[in-house]
């Protein structure tokens, strides 16, 4: 699987006329070779050149592991006292590659630095953007990454229950996010998609708030958005619950947010405008008459990183497709009042929409 994506990117790049691709991030790393490092601040690099043996650079501390990933071609390890890029001209002079190169990079994510390094191993080099032909082969989930992606859904309605049995007067935000990992750490998750977000009254209006030690009390939203890893893929889910007894507002603001996202939910299918799913959560809303307060996208892609294509925005007029994995989240955000935000992991099939998440949706009061 991983080697049929690293010989369809590197077809690719020979038919773009580039002399080699150099790849570092460790996500796409890990998608073309099913290695998975955080090297920190130290050199990852993934050398892709046409009709040429890939090779892989990494610190010397982890080609064992990139050999028991299954990376069978060339390995350059390099000490922390090493400078890893003359190694790197070498291995490409010794493929016929130096003085003038049209190198593609990963324009979102290489540094500035890294770049300039690469540039002076060359007299001349043209750099050109391999972001959209990644894009476009992590953008469509293959059987084994949905296999991954459903566990890690399982995972979060897993989270979310534990973090909903948890709720308790003068409970702290914090204190329920170490439950929580706590124990779907026990369970098996390799780490969490994002700083795990508690959030309990007013804080609630906040879409990308910080737990802290606020204390719960009766009558606060308590929203938790959460996500789990395993194998690399993230989940990604918001469940919104009330303590104690919910106002006639925030029953009123939950049930629209309720049908927004069924609304968008059901919206999705191949072919559909992706912008027309955003439209179809923002329209439940701005009937309900709270249009000013869904103040973000309706969702964003999901596999690898927690946020990838597709952007789930109302401009966006690209067409839905069969293997996107995708998050609707719609929110209403009432500042000083509070907010509700529900989401779910929606995988799309010829069909329609599979959702990954299945916590159940209808306003829980915690008593
Ligand atoms: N879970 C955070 C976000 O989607 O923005
Ligand atoms: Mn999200």
């Amino acid at each position: 699987m991983v080697q049929h994506r690293l010989e369809r990117f590197a077809e690719w790049v020979g038919r773009e006329h580039i002399d080699f691709a150099f790849l570092s991030d460790p996500k796409n790393v890990f998608y073309f070779t099913g290695f998975k490092c955080d090297p920190h601040e130290r050199l990852l690099g993934l050398f892709i050149i046409p009709g040429k043996t890939p090779f892989l650079v990494c610190p010397n501390m982890e080609v064992t592991r990139a050999e028991e990933a299954g990376w069978t071609s060339e390995i350059i390890g390099y000490d922390d006292d090493q400078n890893p890029w003359h190694l790197i001209q070498k291995a490409l002079a010794g493929r016929g590659i130096s003085r003038k190169v049209t190198v593609a990079i990963e324009t979102e994510t290489l540094s500035f630095a890294k770049a300039e390094q690469l540039r002076a191993l060359f007299d001349d080099v043209r750099f050109v953007s391999s972001e959209e032909a990644i894009l476009a082969q992590r953008l469509i989930k293959g059987p084994d990454e949905l296999e991954h992606l459903k566990k890690a859904a399982e995972l979060a309605d897993f989270a979310i229950n534990i973090g909903k049995n948890a709720i308790k007067k003068g409970k702290t935000e914090l204190a329920l996010v170490a439950e929580i990992e706590y124990e779907v750490k026990k369970r098996g998750a390799e780490g969490m998609s994002f700083a795990t977000t508690v959030l309990t009254g007013p804080k609630s209006a906040l879409p990308h708030g910080t737990p802290n030690d606020r204390q719960i009390r009766e009558g606060d939203f308590v929203l938790f958005d959460l996500g789990v890893v395993v194998n690399g893929y993230c989940s990604d889910i918001t469940r919104t619950f009330v303590y104690k007894h919910a106002s006639k507002e925030q029953e009123a603001i939950y049930e629209a947010v309720r049908k927004a996202n069924e609304a968008a939910i059901q919206s999705a299918k191949p072919g559909v405008r992706i912008g027309d799913v955003d439209l179809a959560a923002r329209q439940v809303i701005q009937d309900a008459g709270f249009g000013d307060y869904f103040t973000h996208r309706v969702g964003h892609g999901l596999g690898l990183d927690i946020h990838e294509a597709p952007s789930m925005n109302s401009q966006n007029t690209a067409l839905l497709k069969a293997g996107m994995v995708f998050t609707i989240e719609p929110g209403i955000y009432l500042p000083e009042v509070g907010g509700v935000r529900i989401e779910d992991d929606v995988y799309l099939d010829e069909t329609g929409p599979l959702v990954l998440t299945s916590f159940p949706k209808e306003l829980q009061i915690i008593e």
